[in-house]
């Protein structure tokens, strides 16, 4: 279908209250569609027409975290999340919250007294607590599960846990903490954690011990969060199928929260900027993305019964955190559904 025409499509869609068969449809049998989205993307009156005709589930790329939320102490900004939920509330659709505890976009200043010196755990729980309470009841109408914690789990080395500032004054004890507090302030919200390289034997195993401590231990962790920022050049179904075999043994819930498969050989959450260098985008790797993204869909497929939700990392090529030049989802840059799309549609 032609630019002009898939565009005009949606926007009719939209306006007659009609829908063509779209993602969220293919897949109603087996799991949301979720996408993460910025500011652009709901006020620009065709990207949102795009993410109500698609997707069943909205994730606030940024907009939620803590250092956007609560810069300083005392102070809330809350106007990107609040423009991001209201979208939401008023198309309908549900949101992943993400995220109440990661070491990176945090309120540093929770560290710190007023003269920078260190505060105690117990004054660092007090102002953790604050902050969960205050976005979860913000938001219980519209959000209705949360990354707890982000990302607490190393990706190599002797300790399990990264060695994160959160870590160094807390131990792992600020991950129990983190769940009770969402737990109190939300007791219906869903609560995972969330992470990236979770296929990874030795990270999955490292983040499997972990949540299964936790849980003997009454920390209310409902689900787990598989990230998948994944690339075209590792055939990896045989990993997302053990990692979902294995955490299912924990938990009744799995999403995939972070999807997406980028051209290059990187993997994971973290990206150094500097290697983004252009790279065309030949036919060979189309075709590998292509494959990658009908073979993982049909891998999950397979596991229905504890994955609910699949969200990808951004609505477009153009808005990805990896760079238009890495390539990594179904709509292109100017928005345009590829033929991965289509593939990962018409199953
Ligand atoms: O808000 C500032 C803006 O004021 C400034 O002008 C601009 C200049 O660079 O930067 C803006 O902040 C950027 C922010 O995104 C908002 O666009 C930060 O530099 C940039 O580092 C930040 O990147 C985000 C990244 O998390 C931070 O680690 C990405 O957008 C976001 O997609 C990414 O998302 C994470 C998940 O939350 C957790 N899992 C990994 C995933 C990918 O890293």
């Amino acid at each position: 279908m032609g630019k002009r025409l898939f565009l005009a499509a949606i926007l009719m869609g939209c306006i007659m209250g009609m829908e063509a068969k779209s993602l969220k449809k293919a897949y109603r049998k087996y799991f949301d569609i979720g996408v993460a989205v910025n500011l652009r993307n709901v006020t620009d009156e065709m990207q949102g027409a795009l993410v109500c005709q698609e997707f069943n589930s909205v994730t606030a790329e940024n907009a939620m975290k803590p250092a956007s939320t609560h810069p300083r102490e005392g102070v809330y900004t809350w106007e990107g999340a609040d423009r991001i939920a209201n979208f939401c509330r008023q198309n309908n659709i549900k949101m992943r919250g993400h995220c109440l505890v990661w070491h990176n976009q945090f309120c540093n200043w929770m560290f710190t007294d007023n003269e920078g010196n260190p505060v105690s755990k117990e004054v660092f729980y007090e102002r953790m607590r604050e902050h969960i309470h205050a976005v979860v009841n913000r938001y219980k109408d519209v959000v209705y599960c949360w990354d707890v914690v982000n990302e607490a789990i190393a990706d190599g080395g002797p300790n399990p846990y990264r060695n994160s500032r959160l870590y160094k004054l807390c131990g792992d004890e600020f991950i129990a903490k983190a769940f009770q507090f969402a737990r109190e302030a939300d007791p219906k919200a869903l609560l995972f954690y969330n992470d990236y390289n979770a296929i990874i034997p030795h990270k999955r195993d490292n983040i499997y011990n972990m949540v299964k401590k936790m849980k003997e231990a009454g920390v209310p962790i409902d689900g787990i969060g598989m990230q998948g920022h994944y690339n075209v050049h590792w055939d990896n179904l045989k990993e997302v199928d053990e990692a979902i075999r294995k955490y299912s043994e924990l938990v009744d819930v799995i999403h995939i929260t972070e999807l997406d498969i980028r051209a290059n050989k990187d993997m994971g959450g973290n990206l150094d900027f500097k290697k983004k260098a252009e790279q065309a985008i030949t036919d060979e790797i189309k075709q590998k993305q292509e494959e990658r993204y009908v073979g993982l869909f049909r891998v999950l497929r397979k596991h229905k019964k504890v994955v609910k939700s699949v969200t990808f990392w951004n609505l477009s090529d153009r808005d990805s955190w990896l760079g238009t030049h890495n390539y990594p989802l179904l709509f292109d840059k100017e928005y345009q559904p590829k033929e991965a799309y289509y593939k990962v549609k018409d199953f």
